[in-house]
């Protein structure tokens, strides 16, 4: 059941260009909340700005807190870049519907700001004695949260400009370091999703993929997130979805990229 609160900022700190790192205070939020599911938050000016959904970094249950990171991409998450120990935000949250946990070996694939919510699914599969690889990938060297990757997981990165580990995309990563799994659970960009879709149907490997980078208010309001499904809704017999609402997350296989 998604609950509103005002989340109080613990810390904040800017993780690489325009990236940046925030703890919150949200005990009824971060007691429900499942990796890959989202909150949205509000601005001050919530007339003019809709509501920003970021995904969970990390999912402190036990603390009541959570982690976000994110990219400056506007005014909105400019206004939340620049707060400090102390400030409110209204929170709605958990949003979406999570990553389906699995048992098996576990390759985890993020792409840029795909990446933060891959840390919690980390997380909590290697909590449940999973083995899971990682793979990343990035722009450049700017490898932020990389580390934090090594304590639940082996890790492996793409850059596109090859100046650490495999130079080309996390698929290429993938066969460069023969990686096997049951299960593949991917955040990115369209691109990458695409060619994670196209490498599980290869495989024929079960992958769940987030479309959150599709997604503008978080909260059904702008349409702005539709996507087309292989199967027909019941309902208005179409073969669209929200993002914000059926997703985040996928199987691969259900969704047309
Ligand atoms: Fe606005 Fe889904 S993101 S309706």
């Amino acid at each position: 059941m998604k609950k509103k609160e005002r989340a109080v900022v613990l810390s904040q700190e800017c993780i690489a260009t325009d990236i940046y790192s925030m703890w919150i205070e949200t005990p009824d939020i971060a007691a429900e909340a499942i990796p890959g599911q989202f909150i949205t938050l509000y601005t001050k000016d919530a007339d003019k700005l809709l509501p920003r959904p970021i995904s969970l970094c990390e999912i402190d249950k036990e603390n009541g807190r959570l982690r976000i990171v994110y990219r400056i991409a506007g005014a909105g998450t400019k206004e939340f870049s620049a707060m400090g120990e102390g400030d409110q935000i209204p929170v709605i949250g958990p949003l979406g519907n999570g990553f389906t946990r699995k048992e098996g070996k576990a390759v985890l694939i993020g792409g840029g700001i795909g990446i933060p919510p891959m840390l919690a699914l980390a997380e909590a599969l290697h909590a449940e004695g999973v083995e899971v690889s990682v793979v990343l990938g990035y722009r450049d060297s700017d490898l932020f949260l990389k580390e934090e990757f090594t304590r639940y997981a082996s890790v492996y990165v793409s850059t596109e400009d090859g100046s650490v580990g495999t130079k080309g995309n996390v698929i290429d990563a993938i066969r460069a370091n023969e990686l096997e799994a049951d299960t593949i659970y991917a955040c990115g960009p369209m691109p990458m999703l695409r060619g994670v879709k196209a490498y599980a149907a290869e495989k024929k490997t079960e992958a769940q993929i987030s479309m959150e980078e599709r997604m503008a208010c978080g909260i059904g309001a702008c349409l702005g997130c539709v996507c087309q499904s292989t199967d027909v809704d019941g309902h208005s017999h179409v073969h669209n979805k929200r993002v914000c609402k059926d997703g985040p997350v996928f199987y691969a296989k259900d969704v047309t990229l």
